[in-house]
């Protein structure tokens, strides 16, 4: 299985969210943010799940979401308020501080931690129970739009699930004039490259292994079909 454990991590606040003008948007948009940042620096925290660890099932089980949830993601968590505890980094907006980090080596760990803490958080949200189906109207129109149609929109989603080498995971973005499907690699997002994410689908191999094994095609398919949320997406795009 890949390494993705995340070492040495710890803490994020709830401030991290905040501050960007984009990612104000998105925080609304995903529900689960605080609406303001606290005027001290406080650790990140782990956002609340938006339905129960079994709320997925069977496509996703209760015991992948356990350990993904409660312990990767809770670990990227962890490791980043442990990098970043005392520095000034520790007062930023998770987004702002992802976007003051990006491209710098120095500073990998720190921007690895705290981009899959944002990654997880924004893939929680795209999922839900009894997803999949037709996308609102209005996200449906430039769905076909840019695709052709929503089933031609899902297959470009899957194949960059299926194409990305290792871990990463394949996004719906806006560029700001049309919808895009793209692909990152282990922590990279979308937002470093100035594109606003509609949606994710978290490739890396702990997001599938319990329950498909190597399987990816399987899991990937089963995800679009039935948990995918057009809604979020929607929300995102509005
Ligand atoms: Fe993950």
């Amino acid at each position: 299985m890949t390494q993705d454990h995340p070492e040495g991590t710890m803490r994020i606040g709830r401030r991290e969210f905040l501050g960007v003008a984009a990612g104000a948007t998105l925080s609304l948009a995903m529900g689960v943010w605080p609406a303001a940042r606290a005027a001290t620096a406080e650790p990140n925290k782990l956002p609340p799940l938006p339905y129960d660890e079994q709320a997925l099932a069977p496509v996703i089980s209760a015991k992948t979401i356990e350990f993904h949830y409660g312990k990767h993601h809770k670990g990227y968590v962890d490791n980043l308020n442990k990098l970043i505890a005392g520095t000034d980094l520790a007062d930023l907006p998770l987004e702002r501080l992802i976007l003051s980090i990006a491209g710098k080596p120095e500073k990998a760990a720190i921007f690895n931690n705290a981009a899959q803490v944002w990654n997880h958080t924004f893939y929680w949200n795209s999922l839900k129970p009894n997803g999949g189906g037709e996308p609102p109207v209005v996200l449906k129109e430039r769905i076909v739009n840019a695709f052709g149609s929503v089933d031609a929109c899902k297959k470009e989603l899957a194949a960059a699930a299926l194409g990305q080498f290792g871990s990463g995971w394949a996004w719906l973005v806006w560029d700001q004039k049309t919808l895009k499907v793209m692909k990152t690699a282990n922590a990279d997002l979308p937002l470093t490259a100035g594109l606003k994410p509609l949606l994710t689908i978290d490739v890396w191999e702990h997001a599938y292994y319990l329950d498909y094994q190597n399987r990816r095609a399987d899991y990937v398919q089963a995800v679009l079909d039935r948990l995918i949320n057009w809604e979020f997406a929607a929300k995102n795009l509005a």
